[in-house]
């Protein structure tokens, strides 16, 4: 039977198909958000039929899957992703299921390693060709591990896609939260106008882990927490902080705003703060004198007319006391609090994103009683609370985003290279590697 919808899924039998992947289709399908005739290509070298991988896919993961949706609508296809030869009778399997305006998905939940040769295959096969906006590819990060590397995965990408089809996963942008930000911040009178360094004295962006590496030590080992966090997710929240509003609400707009920010960062070198956790030698694959960095601090600046002068620190790191990732923007006092003889204290704006996300907002207030005393009263958004069923899942909206062809949550080539050459400047920052016991040990070294 010919469909509307077909997701192929390169490396189909890794960790991000099972936890991430099939979860958010089964939910799309399930709530009609994409075609009842889809089907899902799931591509491995492994010998399994359809029931058995999916039957392994469940074990992968403890969320339980919807395999009575998944059986309805997932293929499993044993092909060598690398060879080019495998390619012919797949392209024929592939014509056989599509019609003239088909959209075709071809999703690599693969490594870096194997996208050169990947994407060379996927475009000699014809199963995308230039120009037709029904035939997309999506990738994941690393979008390369340097500026001189991001380019020329750029490059490579480019002599067979043009950059519309070109869709770069960077899932933080798909979190409810992460959404929010430019709502919360442009639908909003009473931030959006003191939005500036008249009214804010700093910007905290950090992003703690509790966990190790887990099983991920060679891919870790490679990148370390600059790379791994702050190259992709951390700067992009920090775009979305402090971008100016786009002339238009659409997604290049809203890039080219991004951009300005990205160019206009400045480090302070006597910021820059790397830890490596106690314990991160001793886990299984790593080498024994690794230097590679689980912890990253660091203050910059954006240096543009709105946010000239106020610190930006941006901190992430594994091994620490809880998982936590926020937003804190902290206001300066009013002129009249200085001229109290009462303690100083200044509004928040905490935008919360895991594990909660929500909002709250630190206002100063008269303490009930005789007393002229103050206190700080906090105004809480739950997120969570505010909706009815479960917030979707950052896959399941980037999905949907990629088969309804919207580009805004997804990186455009130039934010990947200017993000790199700002990492590449951090990395040229003189740093010592930190042990670190306890996220006290660390954090008590930030200056
Ligand atoms: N997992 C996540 O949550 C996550 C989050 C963000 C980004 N990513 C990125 O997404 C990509 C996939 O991640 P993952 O965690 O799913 O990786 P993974 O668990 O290691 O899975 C990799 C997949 O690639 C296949 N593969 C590896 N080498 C191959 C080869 N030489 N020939 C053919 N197939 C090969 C594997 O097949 P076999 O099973 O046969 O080995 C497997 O299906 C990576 O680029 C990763 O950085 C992952």
């Amino acid at each position: 039977m010919k469909k509307d919808l077909v997701i192929t899924i390169f490396g189909s039998t890794g960790d991000l198909t099972a936890r991430k992947l099939l979860p958010a289709i089964a939910k799309l399908y399930k709530n009609k958000l994409i075609p009842k005739n889809v089907e899902v290509v799931a591509l491995g070298r492994r010998d399994y039929q359809t029931d058995s991988y999916l039957d392994a896919m469940q074990n992968l993961t403890t969320k339980v899957l919807d395999l009575e949706t998944l059986k309805s609508i997932v293929t499993y296809y044993k092909i060598q992703i690398t060879e080019p030869n495998a390619y012919e009778a797949f392209s024929k399997y592939i014509q056989s299921i599509s019609h003239e305006n088909t959209k075709h998905i071809y999703y690599l939940a693969i490594g870096p390693e194997l996208l050169g040769s990947v994407a060379k295959n996927i475009s000699e096969a014809k199963l995308i060709e230039k120009n037709n906006a029904n035939q997309v590819l999506v990738f994941e990060k690393p979008f390369g591990h340097d500026l001189d590397s991001a380019k020329a995965v750029n490059q490579m990408l480019w002599q067979y896609y043009d950059e519309k089809q070109i869709y770069r996963i960077d899932h933080y942008l798909g979190k409810e939260m992460i959404q929010n930000l430019m709502t919360v911040r442009f639908a909003n009178r009473i931030f959006e106008d003191t939005w500036d360094s008249k009214s804010i004295e700093s910007v905290k962006i950090f992003v703690k882990e509790k966990e190790g590496i887990l099983n991920r030590a060679g891919y870790y080992d490679t990148s370390g927490a600059l790379k791994d966090m702050v190259q992709s997710h951390l700067l992009q929240i920090l775009c979305l902080v402090a971008m100016d509003p786009p002339k238009e609400y659409n997604s290049d707009y809203i890039k080219d705003e991004k951009i300005k920010v990205l160019r206009s960062l400045s480090i302070d070198e006597s910021s820059v703060l790397f830890g490596q956790y106690d314990g991160y030698l001793e886990e299984p694959n790593i080498p024994s004198d690794s230097k590679t960095e689980t912890f990253v601090y660091f203050k910059c600046y954006v240096n543009t007319p709105r946010f000239r002068g106020v610190p930006f620190e941006i901190l992430t790191g594994k091994k620490l006391k809880e998982k936590k990732s926020y937003i804190e923007i902290t206001y300066f006092p009013t002129t009249e609090q200085e001229k109290w003889n009462l303690p100083i204290e200044r509004n928040k704006l905490i935008i919360k994103i895991a594990p909660k996300d929500g909002v709250d907002l630190t206002i100063n207030s008269k303490k009930p009683g005789l007393k002229e005393n103050l206190e700080q009263i906090s105004l809480s958004f739950k997120m969570s609370e505010s909706v009815e069923g479960n917030i979707p899942e950052a896959y399941e909206k980037l999905l949907l985003d990629i088969y309804q062809g919207s580009k805004t949550l997804f990186t455009r080539w130039d934010e990947i290279e200017a993000s790199w050459q700002f990492i590449d400047q951090i990395k040229k920052c003189p740093h010592n590697l930190v042990s670190y016991k306890t996220e006290k040990d660390i954090m008590k070294l930030i200056k």
